[in-house]
């Protein structure tokens, strides 16, 4: 139903300084423009985003290596999440991840960021592991990481 109201489609240059703001705007030391344009040159890393209005509301970028992928971001812009963006754009994504026979798909989240954990828990990702002092936060404050995967077979 949402993906019938967002077509789902990859990122192009033009949205990257848009998706960079999306991303400063939800974690602290956000990506940048120009990491953008990286990951949009990588032929390894792929992208589905939503647009309402032509304006850039969520995104999600993976990176494929042989038969894993590893999760590298999601995003939806703050007044859209809960509505249920985030889902669709996951769902899409690992439909993909499938049909191209990919195993197991990795990820990453902060140990803090309880709205992602519980969300890629509703969507079976299991806890592996843990790294701790990961991700920065104010001061010199560091935050363990929290690996999760999913079996796709
Ligand atoms: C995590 C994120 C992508 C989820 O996308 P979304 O569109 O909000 O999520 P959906 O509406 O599809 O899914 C809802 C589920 O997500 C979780 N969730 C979403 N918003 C939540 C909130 N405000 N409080 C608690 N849980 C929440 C819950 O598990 C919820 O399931 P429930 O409705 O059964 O409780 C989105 O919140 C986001 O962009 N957050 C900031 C960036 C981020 O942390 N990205 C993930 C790390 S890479």
């Amino acid at each position: 139903m949402l993906a019938k109201i967002y077509p789902l489609v990859p990122l192009v240059f033009e949205d990257c300084q848009s998706a960079a703001h999306l991303h400063q705007k939800v974690f602290f030391k956000g990506w940048k423009e120009n990491d953008f344009r990286e990951f949009l040159e990588n032929p390894l890393i792929f992208s589905l985003k939503v647009e309402k209005d032509h304006e850039l509301i969520g995104y999600i970028m993976w990176r494929e290596v042989k038969d894993e992928a590893e999760l590298l971001t999601l995003v939806v812009s703050t007044p859209y999440q809960n509505k249920g963006i985030g889902s669709v754009l996951l769902g899409r994504c690992i439909t993909i991840l499938k049909e191209k026979h990919i195993l197991n798909v990795f990820l990453e989240v902060a140990e803090d960021n309880h709205v992602a954990k519980s969300f890629y828990i509703k969507h079976d990702f299991i806890l592996l592991s843990k790294r701790p002092h990961y991700y920065p936060r104010p001061g010199k404050k560091k935050i363990s990481a929290l690996n999760f995967f999913k079996k796709l077979v």
